[in-house]
């Protein structure tokens, strides 16, 4: 027999309730009092008695044999101002130290669960597991068309499609051997600019040339296009520079309501909603125009050299990607491009500036290696003192402490330690934590290339997602696909300033290793230093010039 549907009559509680507690009606004063007291109780009882927090509530964190520790951080806001204070990777570190939860913390961002590790092995299991190949997506990203970039597109066949283009065709090795042509003009120009501005300023800040290197780098990776950045840029590159510097100002800015949604209907302090809403349209107009440009010169067949707009434009069958998802892509490339290549290396000079015979050391590497000839990718691949630089700066300072952009758990996952992190929860990991560990290096703080120079006793590690102790590119099927191209980058350039300059640093202004954790982790106070010409350079680049 079936059984006829029951006609619930959901407001039963309206006229009961006051006969309950002895009230005339609702708005009874002592009844709205008994209720507001009876859902503070419930709520802190709840949040007393959950480890991470009021979004681990209800035993979440007990799934497995082994419960996930974590602090209950403030009611309603959870361990939210960990995020919003300081700098993040280090407040999580030390969160994580004192409740003896390196291993696997639980935590409440608002009414989001998240865990944070701090160990090589459960970074491992987390980032090449398929369970955790999607990322938790910011509203200002949504809204900033990055729902359909490599980044952010849910791991499904679109993703796949995004993956194997970027593999097979845009990061393959032979294209990034095919712009060198372009990596060594670059390159020119930034040791002209910093030779200039030596001479009348008798110091150098380098950011903005690296950051004008980086932008001009991938405009032609990506568009095939090369601006003058530094003298009266025309109004493209204007305009370029700026969507991207309000792009990465509206991404870096922290959202509150990513984590507290409610909140978005009356606290947009940053005004984001409406500053994306005005962005958008600009990052159209100029892609649009960019690729209108490629497609009237489009030939059929696209050469190693060809920019990433061609290679997107000559797409087809069930690879072609429409209008809306190329923009997206491109977009996301140059944002992803400009800022990681250009801050390494800022950090990279940094500390060669402060311990000289380190840098004298690469310097004579370099003299023995390369002499007085321009350095080529194929140089810097076998120059194994500079590989270690980066390496420990890598170490030292990841431009992404947490890795960036976190990733989601699509099930519940059993990790090896018999902590089981449930589904739905983010997922991220404190690649800073683990490179400053001492129990995973040596002497931690100590800036020393040659832990990584094998013929000195040091230890072979690949950065590229291989070995968790040191992955600034993250691991697993997410893992960073611009890692190459950001490693010859940095390379050619770090060679180059060394062997064309001295680096010296300023007494008045000496270097300062503050961070500053925005999308990425940078020198709170930009690198001021001298750049002493090393003169037989110098006079090849003068016979250059007058020959040209
Ligand atoms: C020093 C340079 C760079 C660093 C340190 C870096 C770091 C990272 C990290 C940590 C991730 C997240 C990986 C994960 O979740 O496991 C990532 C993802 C990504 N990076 Fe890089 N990156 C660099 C350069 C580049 C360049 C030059 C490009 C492209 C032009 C690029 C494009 C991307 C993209 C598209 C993703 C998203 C991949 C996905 O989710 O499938 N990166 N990067």
């Amino acid at each position: 027999m079936g059984l006829a549907p029951l006609c619930i009559d959901k407001t039963w509680w309206v006229s009961t309730l006051p006969a309950i507690v002895k009230a005339n009606n609702l708005v009874d004063g002592f009844l709205l009092f008994s209720i507001f007291m009876a859902v503070l109780l419930a709520g802190s009882f709840t949040w007393a008695l959950s480890p991470g927090g009021l979004a681990w509530k209800n035993g979440r964190n007990r799934l497995g044999e082994v419960p996930v520790p974590g602090p209950r951080g403030f009611p309603f806001f959870g361990s939210l101002f960990s995020l919003t204070h300081g700098l993040a990777h280090r407040t999580l570190a030390c969160m994580a130290s004192k409740q003896a939860a390196t291993n696997l913390m639980a935590f409440s961002l608002g009414s989001t669960p998240a865990v944070i590790t701090s160990d090589p092995q459960i970074a491992r299991e987390i980032l090449t597991s398929p369970h955790f190949a999607n990322r938790p997506i910011k509203a200002t990203a949504k809204k900033l068309m990055f729902s359909r970039a490599i980044g952010f597109a849910p791991d499904g066949t679109y993703w796949r499609l995004l993956r194997r283009v970027s593999s097979t065709h845009l990061f393959a090795p032979k294209r990034i051997a095919a712009h060198e042509k372009s990596r060594q003009l670059d390159c020119g120009s930034l040791l002209c600019a910093i030779a200039k501005e030596q001479s009348s300023n008798g110091i150098v800040v380098l950011r903005k040339h690296l950051q004008a290197a980086a932008l001009n780098n991938i405009m032609v990776t990506v568009f095939g296009k090369r601006y003058d950045l530094c003298q009266g840029a025309d109004d493209e590159a204007k305009e370029l520079q700026e969507i991207v510097r309000e792009g990465f100002e509206i991404l870096g800015a922290f959202n509150w309501s990513d984590y507290l949604p409610w909140l978005s209907y009356f606290y947009d302090p940053f005004r984001l909603n409406e500053r994306c809403s005005v962005l958008v349209p600009r990052v159209k107009k100029l892609l649009n125009q960019i690729i209108e440009q490629h497609r009237l010169n489009q030939s059929s067949k696209v050469a190693d050299s060809s920019d990433f707009v061609s290679v997107l434009l000559s797409l087809d069958g069930d690879d072609k990607l429409n209008e809306e998802d190329m923009e997206a892509v491109l977009w996301e490339m140059i944002f992803r491009g400009t800022d990681t290549t250009a801050l390494l290396t800022e950090w990279i000079m940094a500390e060669l500036v402060l311990n000289p015979e380190i840098q004298s050391k690469l310097h004579q590497e370099l003299v023995v290696a390369v002499g007085d000839k321009s350095v080529t990718d194929a140089d810097v691949a076998n120059l194994h003192y500079l590989q270690a630089v980066v390496k420990e700066t890598l170490r030292l300072h990841p431009p992404g402490p947490l890795l960036s952009w976190a990733r989601i758990s699509t099930s519940d996952v059993q990790l090896s330690n018999g902590m089981v992190v449930p589904s739905d929860t983010t997922a991220m990991v404190n690649m800073w934590a683990i490179t400053h560990d001492p129990n995973v290096w040596e002497e931690p703080l100590v800036f020393r290339p040659e832990r990584f120079v094998k013929c000195l006793g040091g230890a072979e590690v690949d950065v590229r997602g291989g070995d968790l102790r040191l992955a600034p590119f993250g691991a697993g099927r997410r893992v960073c696909p611009g890692k190459n191209l950001g490693l010859v980058t940095v390379g050619l350039w770090v060679a180059k300033l060394v062997q064309h300059f001295k680096w010296v640093q300023d007494l008045a202004n000496p270097v300062d290793l503050t961070e500053q954790l925005k999308l990425s982790c940078e020198m709170k106070n930009p690198l001021r230093a001298m750049a002493i010409p090393r003169n037989s350079i110098l006079r090849r680049r003068e016979d250059w010039e007058k020959n040209k």
